[in-house]
């Protein structure tokens, strides 16, 4: 016993030892923010031509402006661009600093409530609802603003989801950088079910994969209901 507690003693005293050479050594981990001289958002090196068009175009789209009457933007939306949002630090990243959620209600005219979530320095964000009203499970997004005061939205009175009442109601998520998911949809849909098959191990996540779990983002579960059977999209870079 008393050899015990003398080897936790040491223990004790060895790890006061480390910890002390270790904390007047180390620098101590700190967020070193927005870094300069970063080079994402660009194609990989080596593209055909054909596959740098396709870069080209799904980073045109991404970034392009949606606008009521052009592209049929709303009547319920986040913002008028894919880029917007992910823009940190290039376009297909995350969310920017300041936040343009913060400004596209004066920028449209929108007869809208910046939601109190939505701040010029705070995060670019979409918010989840854990309930319905009724209580049932929810989790889905609701879309902060509306059209209504936009151009070409004339007649339109839709109302915004009361975020006030739902404060205690609601998770945010901030924007996931899209860089690399290109290369993810180069992957063949035979490749992933020939992995299937050879690799039984694997075989419930990619059964989950293969059988098209609906992705979590709102505007891409709407245009891509069944991920195996879609063909490359020119939407994400
Ligand atoms: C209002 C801001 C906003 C806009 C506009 C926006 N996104 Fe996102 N994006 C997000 C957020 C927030 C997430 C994280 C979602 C989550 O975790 O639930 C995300 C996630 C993603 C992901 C990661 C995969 C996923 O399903 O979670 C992809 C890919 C993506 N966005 C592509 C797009 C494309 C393409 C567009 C335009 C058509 C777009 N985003 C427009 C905010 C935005």
């Amino acid at each position: 016993m008393a050899s015990t507690l003398q080897s936790i003693g040491e223990i004790g005293l060895l790890l006061a030892a480390l910890t002390g050479t270790a904390q007047s050594q180390a620098v101590k981990a700190h967020d070193p923010g927005p870094r300069t001289g970063v080079s994402a958002g660009g194609p990989i090196d080596n593209l055909t031509p054909g596959e740098l068009k396709l870069f080209n175009a799904g980073q045109a789209t991404f970034a392009k402006v949606d606008t009521v009457s052009g592209d049929g933007l709303g009547p319920r939306m986040n913002f008028d661009s894919c880029g917007g949002c992910h823009a940190q630090p290039n376009v297909g990243g995350s969310g920017a600093k300041p936040n343009p959620q913060a400004q596209i209600i004066k920028r449209l005219g929108l007869k809208n409530t910046l939601p109190f979530f939505i701040t010029e320095n705070g995060p670019t964000r979409e918010a989840r609802f854990q309930k319905t009203s009724s209580g049932a499970t929810d989790g889905g997004v609701h879309n902060l603003f509306t059209i209504v005061g936009a151009a070409g939205a004339t007649g339109c009175q839709l109302t915004q989801p009361d975020f006030e009442a739902n404060k205690r109601n609601m998770i945010f998520r901030i924007p996931t950088p899209v860089f690399g998911a290109g290369l993810i949809e180069q992957i063949r849909d035979t490749d992933i079910l020939a992995n299937l098959n050879k690799n039984a191990s694997n075989a419930a996540k990619v059964v989950a994969a293969a059988a098209g779990q609906r992705p979590r983002h709102p505007i891409l579960r709407q245009s891509r209901s069944t991920p195996i059977t879609r063909k490359r999209t020119t939407t994400s870079p």
